[in-house]
């Protein structure tokens, strides 16, 4: 059998795209035969595990080169059916073609060429994250401080805290703007941009200089970064203490001095949650908004939690017993389920659009993703949950090479690989080589992940 970590190092480096001789990212899928034009481009999401990967080989460069490549897209500002993308946009992907006279050209994705027009709001942040590891970890506060930078990092925070309509402190966005990237009925305030929204806000002090420039918008930050953890360890935290408050809630109450502040009708408790949620066990939900509380959990957004700091150290404690009881459920024959249960019948109809990608326990709705290890280790590590992590690295190991580092399985338990899954998908590839890495050596989690 192959040795897995040495088959993921062959796909990484054989995804490295470059630019006038440069490397400056990796293409999200080597799969001659792509399922979807767009897995030739280099996705910001999909790029976090390999340039973790990098950043731990000391390969600088490549990271360096995606910061700035990023960045100078977000300069071509173009029109989007109307208006112009705003400052403090960034692309979900980009691309190389090549151009008359032998030249290169970049070409970017602001989501006016995905597929549903879907709006990349998580790739701003993903930026602003993996710039702050590359400062810390090159000790390079110089690269940050460049005035390009500091003045996108201003765009980025105006526009994260701009004023709108919203009560909430949360962040309300489009549907599919971020790793669930089609209808799955995660519009508002879905807790995977909650979770790096938090994060950005917490990483500005340390990003961006402190002048009087600066001054006005980083205090803002302070406050929403208070007020938002507040209020998503408040809202969005599910256990069975909580859910008795919620099965007795009263409804329609008006004012300051109320505890069914959101209006959640207790009859919207699904049925699956009561016996599934353990006694020592709790997440935080997948949404919340006016009257709604999506109550399916999604991992991705509770494992940035616990990264980020949004979860606290008994809440990411409470996350990791869920894993461990519903082990089956959650991680079952390969790491990790995106989100938990599917959505089937006409729910899936209504919710969906009818998406065949995303019928029951397939792709978003329910299918099990090997790109999310990297966040699965890293969580479980920095909650000193190691015997997890190794559990699943284990079942990832046994599987990922034989099957060709797909992108992505089906079925309850995730036993059949994705019906439209691309394979050689990058992210899967590097994931498992950031899981090794941390179980390998556990105090890089801090420094990494
Ligand atoms: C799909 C996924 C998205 C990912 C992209 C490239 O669109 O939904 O999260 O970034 O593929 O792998």
């Amino acid at each position: 059998m192959k040795n897995p970590i040495d088959s993921a190092y062959k796909i990484l480096r054989d995804s490295i795209i470059t630019f006038e001789g440069r490397p400056i990212g990796t293409v999200a899928s080597l799969h001659p035969d792509l399922p979807a034009e767009n897995y030739q481009e280099c996705f910001v999401r999909d790029f976090m595990p390999s340039a973790t990967v990098f950043l731990h080989d000391g390969e600088y460069e490549i990271v360096r080169n995606f910061l700035e490549t990023v960045l100078q897209l977000h300069k071509q500002q173009r029109c989007i059916v109307g208006h112009k993308i705003v400052p403090g946009v960034l692309p979900a992907s980009f691309k190389v073609v090549q151009a008359s006279g032998g030249r290169e050209e970049l070409i970017a994705d602001f989501g006016d060429r995905a597929i549903g027009r879907v709006a990349p709001v998580d790739s701003i942040m993903f930026w602003v994250t993996l710039l702050a590891r590359y400062v810390e970890i090159t000790d390079d506060a110089d690269f940050a401080r460049q005035p390009v930078i500091q003045e996108a990092l201003r765009d980025i925070l105006n526009l994260l805290l701009k004023d709108s309509f919203e009560i909430y402190p949360t962040l309300l966005t489009p549907d599919g703007s971020f790793m669930v990237d089609r209808r799955m009925g995660v519009y508002g305030h879905p807790l995977e941009v909650q979770a790096l929204f938090y994060g950005v806000l917490r990483l500005m002090p340390f990003l961006m200089a402190h002048d009087d420039e600066n001054k006005k918008s980083l205090e803002l930050a302070k406050k929403r970064e208070e007020i938002l953890r507040d209020y998503v360890r408040k809202y969005y935290w599910l256990d069975i203490e909580r859910l008795n408050e919620i099965h007795r809630f009263k409804t329609e109450q008006f004012g300051y001095e109320i505890s069914n502040v959101l209006n959640i009708y207790p009859e919207s408790i699904p049925g699956w949650v009561v016996d599934w949620l353990p006694d020592n066990a709790g997440y935080l939900a997948g949404n919340i908004g006016p009257g709604r509380m999506d109550f399916r959990f999604f991992a991705l957004g509770n494992l940035l939690a616990i990264i980020l700091g949004l979860a606290d150290e008994e809440e990411s404690s409470a996350i990791f017993n869920l894993f461990e009881a519903r082990w089956n459920d959650l991680v079952g024959d390969m790491p990790l389920k995106i989100c938990y249960p599917a959505l089937e019948g006409p729910e899936w109809e209504l919710i969906t659009g009818c998406d065949p990608k995303n019928v029951a326990w397939s792709y978003h709705n329910g299918g099990n993703w090997p790109c999310l290890m990297w966040a699965f280790t890293g969580a479980a590590m920095r909650t000193g949950r190691r015997e997890p992590a190794r559990r699943a690295f284990e079942i990832a190991c046994r599987r990922l090479p034989e099957d060709d580092w797909p992108e992505y399985y089906d079925g309850k338990n995730g036993r059949l690989i994705g019906r439209r899954a691309s394979f050689k998908q990058v992210w899967s590839a590097s994931s498992l080589i950031v899981s090794h890495k941390v179980l390998e050596d556990p105090d890089l989690v801090s420094k990494l992940i």
